[in-house]
């Protein structure tokens, strides 16, 4: 019996991993500068949060998500996203009471049993964060500044930033009364799914795949907004638009999310060279989420990047290669005969305090075999430890672009070692 991975999961490994890492690097220096500390929330959760947070009537509750039951029949869910567990952390800690601001971030695998396709999975990664406890537009600002920030360090090209305005609870039902009007005219016209949900979650069918092109004519929500809401939503299009600042963004009056906790602002972030999925990042306001689920009043705004198709869009191809050629300093050193493992050691071991990236043959396997291994490693040069030479206190130094070999003595060899570079100039 062979096993694979789970349909729509896969190994992160190679390439990707390579890019994964450099990911998460960049992205903890740019949290660092905007004042984002780390969080680590637990991979599942109570299911009920989940089915609260993003909603009865998602596509994610509905249909994608991974409920189980553990063995005290406690109802679970893997987390099919990350802002609902940072809310009730959030909660849990009591930060509501030691000031109520609150700025985390978090990078980890997410869970959504949907049609798995180029850049969709069943598990996939995101980076996110969550700032809570700033009501002002300046801070839905600060987070697509930091959204912009992020994939500009990434040299992500052709990124598009869309922007809406989904209301409050106290506009939406307003508009979504004449939503639904509008669409029970056109029923019959209407897929599957959006009939279903027409009075559970009308919005939804204005960015349906299918029947959102068909909706050009419907109710826009920007019109139906209250005081409150439209004040906010022009504030912050007057920062992003302010001189100096200039943040590039569409208006997408259709843009509406297919979680159910947002109010007001909105945002989807798209990138090139992707396909379909071409979704890199998405988030907006949610200033009832705290409420919801079970705290005070504190209004909050964050977002998650993808970091699968992220990578795909900055790495491309690479994420497939095996070894990262492109970085230098890769040394191999081979052991040729009995008795040679101790200056075997000796040599990588000082090879890897000083930096180099370091591997140690196998005294069992001919040389041959070792030069074929250092080979497909990636190994610029390879060290050759051999009976002889362990008598005369040397060794040879191939290389494995210029296909020369040199024998140094061992002096000559770790004084390059220490140097930090194997080639003499
Ligand atoms: P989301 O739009 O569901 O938002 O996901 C954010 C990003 O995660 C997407 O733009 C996409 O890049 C990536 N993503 C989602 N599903 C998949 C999948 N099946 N395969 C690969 N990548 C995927 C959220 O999750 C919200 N929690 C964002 C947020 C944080 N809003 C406020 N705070």
């Amino acid at each position: 019996m062979r096993y694979a991975a789970p349909r729509g999961t896969r190994d992160i490994k190679d390439g990707e991993a390579r890019a994964f890492q450099q990911l998460e690097a960049a992205a903890r220096d740019v949290f660092r500068r905007y004042g984002y500390e780390e969080i680590r929330t637990p991979v599942f959760e109570t299911a009920e949060l989940f089915q609260r947070a993003v909603g009865e009537a998602t596509d994610i509750v509905e249909k994608e998500m991974y409920v189980f039951e553990d063995r005290g029949g406690r109802k679970l869910a893997l987390r099919p996203e990350g802002t609902a567990g940072v809310v009730r952390a959030y909660l849990e800690h009591a930060w509501d009471k030691t000031g109520g601001i609150k700025k985390l971030f978090y990078s980890g695998p997410m869970f959504r049993a949907d049609r798995p396709q180029a850049g969709r999975y069943r598990e996939f990664w995101q980076i996110g964060a969550e700032y809570f406890g700033n009501p002002s537009a300046q801070a839905d600002a600060d987070l697509l500044w930091l959204v912009k920030d992020l994939l500009n360090a990434y040299g992500l090209k052709d990124v598009q930033f869309q922007l809406n305005s989904i209301g409050c609870p106290k506009c939406r039902p307003a508009y979504r009364e004449k939503l639904v009007k509008f669409l029970h005219a056109r029923k019959e016209s209407l897929c599957e799914d959006c009939q279903r949900r027409l009075e559970k979650n009308p919005l939804r069918a204005l960015d349906c795949k299918t029947d959102g092109p068909k909706l050009a004519d419907a109710p826009k929500i920007s019109e139906s907004l209250c005081e409150d809401c439209r004040k906010h939503d022009h504030e912050l299009k007057a920062l992003l638009k302010a001189p100096g600042l200039e943040f590039p963004f569409q208006e997408n009056p259709w843009l509406v999310r297919g979680l159910d906790y947002y109010s007001r602002t909105v945002f989807e972030v798209t990138a090139g060279g992707l396909g379909a999925q071409d979704a890199v990042a998405a988030g907006g306001r949610y200033d009832s989420l705290v409420k919801t689920l079970g705290g005070p009043d504190v209004p909050a705004v964050g977002f998650a990047l993808g970091m699968d198709r992220v990578a795909r869009a900055r790495y491309g191809e690479e994420l497939d290669k095996s070894v990262d050629h492109e970085a230098s300093n890769r040394v191999f050193v081979a052991l040729a005969g009995e008795g040679v493992g101790p200056r075997g050691f000796e040599i990588v071991k000082r090879l890897r305090s000083k930096g180099f990236v370091a591997e140690i043959g196998a005294s069992d396997k001919s040389l041959k075999a070792q030069l074929r291994w250092a080979e497909s490693w990636g190994g610029h040069y390879v060290v050759i430890v051999g009976e002889e030479e362990l008598k005369k206190n040397a060794c040879l130094l191939k290389d494995m672009a210029g296909h020369s070999q040199v024998e140094l003595s061992l002096e000559d060899l770790k004084s390059r070692i220490d140097s930090g570079q194997l080639a003499r100039s």
